[in-house]
């Protein structure tokens, strides 16, 4: 472990917690990823006493200048390429939101217990009688190793405590390719209704999350599954779904999206991109139409599609800027590299393409392979009420 605090100021910090005789400890984030191989530059720190006190005594170590946020009880330093909170052993939840005062004067074991995941609730002592040891009274290594998001305590007790939680599951399930536990699965499915009470730009930063997952299907698999993607974006439920009329379906708009995000996921981290693979079919559900003789349509989906984009951006309090109108112009244009390879080609017809997408005729034409799925799948799956 010790050559995992190889930075200056972990001596710095350990050489405070000695001198003021109380004890400190890197958790959270920092040492879970520690032990996924992903290096981070966000440290938080837990003092057993006064967390202001003790930053401001290594601030001036380090000659930095600090940042209090007393409404918290925490404090912040940046030094070199590392950003550092410090905050007092609480007794109560790490609230994404918190606007309570906290109460501090937790033991270590209160605070690492109020925590979200046994795998953010990793410590490791910086005080110099222990530098260096790991304390893990959950099993959050063994879930590392077995790749298992649990909560330190009942589910339905952690959840409530913050019910974006219920989002950072999914997402670190997602993102790391962990399973989520039954029992806290199942906390999920009881506490997702709570999810209201939390603001859209939190929702939507771990919505983002997921999204920029290795692939993101794993995410949205896991908000259908557990009623959250009804509840905080039902657009994207309602592609769910394949009707049969005269024994025609077609195909379920929902896991056809999901293969295009994937596909396009494998080719690009651009979030924006990705937000086009989402959104590329979302006004099917509001263009189907049967048609005897002929089967289902869906005309003109990708120009009310294209219609829908501010709107939905709007309610999920994405940017309505140039990333909005990126993705805009690519739900517009989606079908047309496909239709052009299936008419006879004119000249004209190229240049008025390559004239409409622009600079971005190479994300138009990513967006256009990503959309060729070869199965179409009929599922049977009931929706979650
Ligand atoms: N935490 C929590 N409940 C929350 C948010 C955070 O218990 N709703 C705790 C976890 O111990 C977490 C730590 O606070 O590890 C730091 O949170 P944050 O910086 O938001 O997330 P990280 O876990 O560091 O992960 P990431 O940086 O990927 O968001």
């Amino acid at each position: 472990m010790i050559q995992h605090l190889q930075h200056p100021v972990f001596k710095i910090i350990s050489a405070t917690a000695g001198q003021q005789g109380v004890d400190a400890y890197a958790i959270g984030g920092f040492v879970r990823d520690i032990y996924l191989n992903r290096p981070s530059k966000d440290i938080d720190i837990v003092v057993l006493g006064n967390g202001i006190a003790f930053a401001e005594a290594v601030g001036k170590t380090l000659k930095v200048p600090v940042s209090v946020f007393k409404n918290f009880g925490t404090a912040m330093l940046k030094y070199q390429d590392l950003e550092i909170e410090f905050v007092g052993a609480r007794k109560e939840s790490y609230r994404s939101d918190s606007r309570k005062p906290i109460v501090e004067n937790g033991t270590l074991e209160d605070d690492q217990k109020r925590r979200d995941f046994t795998i953010n609730a990793l410590a490791i002592a910086l005080h110099p009688s222990r530098y260096g040891q790991l304390i893990d009274p959950f099993g959050g290594i063994q879930d590392i190793e077995s790749k298992l998001i649990r909560t330190p305590l009942d589910p339905a007790e952690t959840f409530s405590d913050d019910p974006l939680r219920i989002m950072r599951a999914i997402r670190f399930a997602s993102q790391l390719i962990f399973t989520i536990d039954d029992a806290a699965l199942e906390g999920i499915k009881a506490t997702a209704e709570r999810i209201k009470i939390v603001s859209q730009e939190r929702i939507t930063d771990e919505l983002n999350k997921i999204i920029l997952s290795p692939k993101p299907s794993i995410g949205f698999k896991l908000l259908f599954d557990t009623g959250l993607l009804k509840l905080i974006f039902p657009l994207m439920q309602d592609l769910y779904g394949v009707e049969i009329i005269n024994g025609k379906g077609h195909k379920d708009n929902f896991y056809h999206t999901l293969e295009v995000l994937d596909n396009i996921s494998q080719t690009t981290d651009d979030l924006w991109l990705r937000w086009s693979a989402i959104l590329h079919d979302i006004a099917k559900p509001a263009t189907k139409r049967f048609e005897p003789g002929h089967g289902w349509t869906f005309h003109g989906h990708e120009d009310r599609g294209a219609r829908m984009v501010p709107k939905i951006f709007a309610q999920l309090k994405l940017p309505l800027n140039e990333k909005m109108k990126l993705v805009q112009k690519l739900v517009q244009l989606h079908l047309r590299p496909i239709v052009l390879s299936q008419e006879t080609i004119t000249d004209s017809a190229v240049r008025r393409l390559l004239f409409e997408a622009g600079d971005d005729i190479e994300s138009l034409m990513l967006l256009c392979k990503a959309d060729i799925t070869t199965k179409k799948r009929v599922q049977n799956k009931k929706v979650p009420q």
